[in-house]
């Protein structure tokens, strides 16, 4: 082990999106203490000297590659936003909450039927054209940034392939649910050079999120 990268504080990149709340609850229950962080300000990395740690706030779709290239040791991401941007990464747990589902979503009735083409909206590219690839009917993809159910909702596309968590965004705008895709978790991703150099200290935590049952 490297003496010197294991003085240095432990370096954690939360997600600045609807994966921070489990994460912050998950290592609370695990005893990692977090709680002096500055949630409300806009200061993007904070030290917290006590607990030997450095935080940096990331949005979701950047945090692998700032995990992967060793600026953080290790973050927490949903898999949804991880099987876009894929990386090399160590994937040792999953949260227990902050569960959702990668859904085809649309009007009521709106499932396509065999061999028919449809407009669908989306920023989960790739999740979309790998089930695309084994549905039965065929889709041109509409790549946007966010805000996805306002697609099909005001006619920009015929269905989306979205995130639903309570539902509560398809019940705004009159959309079900027509198939889910898979299920999404958010994933404790660890640097591949930092599991060998700060090992004692990232199997600790491992440990303790397992013990405290909010992640598997
Ligand atoms: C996701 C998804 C929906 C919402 C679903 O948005 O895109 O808009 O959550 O949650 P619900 O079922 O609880 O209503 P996200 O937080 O990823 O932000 P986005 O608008 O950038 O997609």
């Amino acid at each position: 082990m490297n003496p010197l990268a294991a003085s240095q504080p432990l370096r954690l990149a939360l997600p600045k999106g609807r994966n921070l709340k489990p994460a912050l609850a998950a290592f609370a229950a695990a005893g990692i203490p977090l709680e002096r962080l500055d949630l409300e300000g806009r200061v993007l990395r904070q030290e917290l000297p006590d607990a030997h740690l450095e935080v940096l706030f990331l949005k979701d779709w950047d945090l692998p590659f700032y995990v992967e290239h060793g600026v953080a040791d290790l973050g927490i991401v949903g898999s949804d936003v991880l099987a876009e941007v894929g990386g090399d990464l160590l994937i040792p747990l999953r949260l227990a909450a902050g569960r959702s589902r990668l859904s085809l979503i649309g009007r009521p009735g709106a499932t396509p039927r065999p061999g028919q083409q449809v407009r669908l909206a989306t920023k989960y590219v790739e999740s979309a054209r790998a089930y695309l690839a084994g549905a039965a009917f065929s889709a041109e993809v509409f790549p946007l940034a966010g805000s996805v159910e306002l697609a099909p909702f005001l006619g920009l596309a015929d269905l989306a392939v979205d995130i639903v968590q309570t539902g509560a965004t398809l019940e705004a705008h009159g959309l079900v649910e027509l198939e889910v895709i898979h299920e999404v978790a958010p994933c404790i991703v660890v640097n591949r050079a930092a599991f060998q150099t700060r090992r004692d200290r990232l199997n600790q935590w491992m440990q303790a999120l397992e013990s405290a049952e909010v992640a598997v």
